[in-house]
Parts: C-alpha cells; sequence; structure tokens
C-alpha cells in the first residue's frame, strides 16, 4: 500500500487530500534521468530548445534539462483553451509565445500530461508552420483513454489510467503543485464543488 506523505521529508504523514500516490518521487526521478539520456543520445552534436507549457511543465522541464548533456536552451509558453465546452472544439489561445523566433531549430516540446491532446495537436501544428529543424514531443503523464486528438509522442514517461492526478506540477484549483509526487486526489476534495 502506498500512503501519501507530507511535504515533510520525516515520518510518513498521510496527506487528508490524497487517495493514494500514484508515482513515488524515485520512480519520477529515475524516469527523468532516463528520458534525459535518451534526449542526450538523439540529439549529440547538436542544440535543443525546449519548450515548457506553463504551467504544469515547469518542474519537469527544470528536472530534465538538468539531466541532458547536450547544449539546451530553454523556454515557455502559456495557452488556454476557451473553457471546458470549446476544449472540445480544439481551440487554444496562446496567451504567452516565444521570445525568439524558433526557424532553423531543433525543439522539444514539454509537457506535463497529454490528456484530449488538443493542446498538443495545436501546438505541434502551430510550431511546425514556423520552420524549425524538428518538432519532437516529450510528456512526462500520457492519458491515452481520454484521448480526442492523436498525438505522437517522442518520450513518453508514465501512461496512465483515467483517475484524477496531481502534483510534481499538476494541479487542481492551482494547488498541489509542489508535491514531489503524483498522487491521485480524494474525490472529496472536488466532490462538492460549485455547492
Ligand atoms: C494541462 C496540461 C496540458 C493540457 C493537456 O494544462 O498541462 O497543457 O492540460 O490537456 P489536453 O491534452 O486535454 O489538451 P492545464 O490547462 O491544466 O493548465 P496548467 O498546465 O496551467 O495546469
Amino acid at each position: 500500500m502506498s500512503f501519501c506523505a507530507g511535504l515533510s521529508k520525516g515520518a510518513l504523514r498521510v496527506h487528508p487530500d490524497c487517495e493514494r500516490i500514484l508515482i513515488s518521487e524515485e520512480e519520477i526521478r529515475a524516469k527523468v534521468a532516463d528520458i534525459g539520456r535518451r534526449i542526450s543520445n538523439d540529439y549529440a552534436g547538436k542544440e535543443v530548445l525546449m519548450i515548457g507549457i506553463l504551467k504544469g511543465a515547469m518542474i519537469f522541464l527544470a528536472d530534465l534539462v538538468r539531466e541532458i548533456t547536450v547544449p539546451v536552451q530553454y523556454d515557455f509558453m502559456a495557452v488556454s483553451s476557451y473553457g471546458a465546452s470549446s476544449k472540445s472544439s480544439g481551440e487554444v489561445r496562446i496567451l504567452k509565445d516565444l521570445e525568439y523566433g524558433v526557424e532553423g531549430r531543433h525543439i522539444i516540446v514539454v509537457e506535463d500530461i497529454v490528456d484530449t491532446g488538443l493542446t498538443l495537436n495545436y501546438l505541434a501544428e502551430n510550431l511546425k508552420s514556423r520552420d524549425p529543424a524538428s518538432v519532437k514531443i516529450c510528456t512526462l503523464l500520457d492519458k491515452p483513454s481520454r484521448r480526442i486528438e492523436p498525438v505522437e509522442i517522442d518520450y513518453n514517461g508514465f501512461v496512465i489510467p483515467d483517475e484524477f492526478v496531481v502534483g510534481y506540477g499538476l494541479d487542481y484549483s492551482d494547488r498541489y503543485r509542489n508535491f514531489p509526487y503524483i498522487m491521485v486526489l480524494s474525490p472529496k476534495v472536488y466532490m462538492n464543488e460549485g455547492e
């Protein structure tokens, strides 16, 4: 059984909002190191531009770039769908764009999770239209059961079931992003939403 430890590294303390830990700190660390090694091998002799999609990917990107041994630059984009109803229409707005052009650059888009695939589908097309040398996709989590648009993922951390997960960048109401593991959120946290 997995316990939901609090943020203190001391005695295990069950966090009241945690149903169970899905992916531990150790498992995340090993996976990030593995993806970092693969990227370093694949891009030997090249420089790579990692693009983190705010806010969720920030923590994964911060750990990942430190596992990469080829020259790396990183930048961020922020996007927003037009709310839940239009999310299914695939409309995505760019709230913050890249600082510089990406023409001729080797790009890796970094996400915390691919869910419906609508965000990455839009972003991949948008970035490809800017004439980069290459575009690859890297995500820590993949929830294929929720997919609406297909996404070709080049670096895939963990395939997960359709459960409400938070931690390591993922949030509920902007909370839990700082938890060092991925946990299934207890339904009691969101059950009475809207009441
Ligand atoms: C999440 C995640 C992806 C997107 C994936 O972001 O970080 O960007 O949703 O969902 P999709 O595959 O269904 O398009 P969210 O909108 O929750 O914003 P956040 O990163 O700021 O938490």
